[in-house]
């Protein structure tokens, strides 16, 4: 019997619940044994309300693996949260956002030092949950944060650098944005207790659906999405050379491929309908479209070898939303 939709976006809401009170009250605990302003600024962070995807993931992967406790992965779920958000706080920095969720960054209300080891606070918080589980687990996600890491110093390299080419991007995006994803599903499905072959399974579910999530997650950039809770364009602000910007500098040419290149050097608030002009002339956010759908579908495609289930049913809806994302 199939599960339909509304019940499944129901209990995919009651579970996003379930961990934010998680959340909720480690963040407590930490006030109550002293922590004071570092846990209230990075707890600020942490419960001002993100989409909860990749608990959310972890917590449904180890179902689909069979797992029939949730409290066994619960700590591993809340782990990648808090990681997440100490990347997201650092990212802040080093990106200059005034807002990330909606509300003020902690940079902005309590200077750069104070956000660097809030930052630092939520990782080893991340952490201290995560060395909970064993060796090979605490390896994987030692790896994916150092990961992240090598990705965003990757990135930083390229910088305005025009010749970035579709692979260093997708290398950066697999590094910085995929590999949590892939690394929490795969780490779930051990947890349950999967064979290598499904675990790889999901850690190849997780890479495809998070190549997808960061190519929807620059493609609202550009867009301009009030969801977003941060200001519209930060990437092209940054130099950050995402794959529309990629594509249509390899497919503009002439004076075209010039003032391409000019607006990304330097741009400017009023560049911006002329800049969406030139990537619609080089169908640049089609083409980026048309690679969210091919790796959500491969996402899907890795779930087919586990029996039908409203877990299964569950990532499915995930993969949809995140397709809806950018519709
Ligand atoms: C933002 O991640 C950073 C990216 C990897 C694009 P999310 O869009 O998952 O942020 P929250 O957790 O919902 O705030
Ligand atoms: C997020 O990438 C990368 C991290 C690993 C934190 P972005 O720089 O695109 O994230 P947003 O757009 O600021 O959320
Ligand atoms: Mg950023
Ligand atoms: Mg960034
Ligand atoms: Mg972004």
């Amino acid at each position: 019997m199939r599960t339909d939709v509304t019940s499944l976006v129901d209990s995919l809401e009651n579970m996003r619940q379930e961990v934010d009170a998680s959340l909720h009250e480690l963040i407590q605990n930490e006030l109550n044994s002293g922590a004071g302003q570092v846990a209230e600024e990075a707890g600020r962070v942490l419960l001002a309300g993100g989409k909860r995807l990749r608990p959310l993931l972890i917590l449904l992967a180890h179902r689909l693996a069979g797992g029939a406790d949730d409290g066994e992965v619960l700590p591993l779920a809340l782990a990648f949260e808090l990681i997440h958000t100490a990347t997201l706080v650092h990212d802040d920095i080093n990106d200059e956002a005034d807002e990330r969720r909606g509300k003020p960054t902690i940079h902005a209300r309590a200077g750069q030092a104070k956000a660097v080891i809030a930052g630092d606070w939520l990782f080893v918080q991340g952490f201290g949950l995560g060395g909970r589980y064993n060796e090979s687990i605490v390896s994987l996600m030692a790896r994916c944060c150092a990961n992240i890491a090598v990705s965003e110093f990757h990135q930083l390299d390229h910088v305005l650098n025009l010749a970035t080419t579709p692979e260093d991007y997708l290398e950066i995006v697999r590094g910085k944005t995929a590999g949590p994803f892939a690394a929490g599903c795969h780490a779930a499905g051990l947890v349950a207790g999967l064979s290598t072959e499904d675990a790889e399974a999901l850690r190849r579910f997780g890479m495809e659906l998070g190549i997808a999530f960061q190519l929807v997650d620059d493609l609202l950039d550009l867009r301009g999405d009030e969801r977003m809770g941060k200001p519209r364009g930060a990437d092209v602000y940054e130099g950050k050379m995402t794959l529309p910007l990629i594509h249509a500098l390899t497919l503009s040419h002439g004076r075209h491929r010039e003032r391409l290149a000019e607006m990304i050097e330097s741009f400017k608030d009023s560049d911006f309908d002329e800049l969406m002009h030139l990537l619609s002339r080089s169908s640049s956010l089609e083409y980026a479209e048309i690679l969210v759908r091919t790796h959500l579908e491969r996402a899907q495609a890795e779930l087919d070898r586990f029996p039908q289930s409203d877990a299964k049913e569950m990532m499915l809806l995930i993969t949809q939303l995140v397709m809806e994302r950018h519709a």
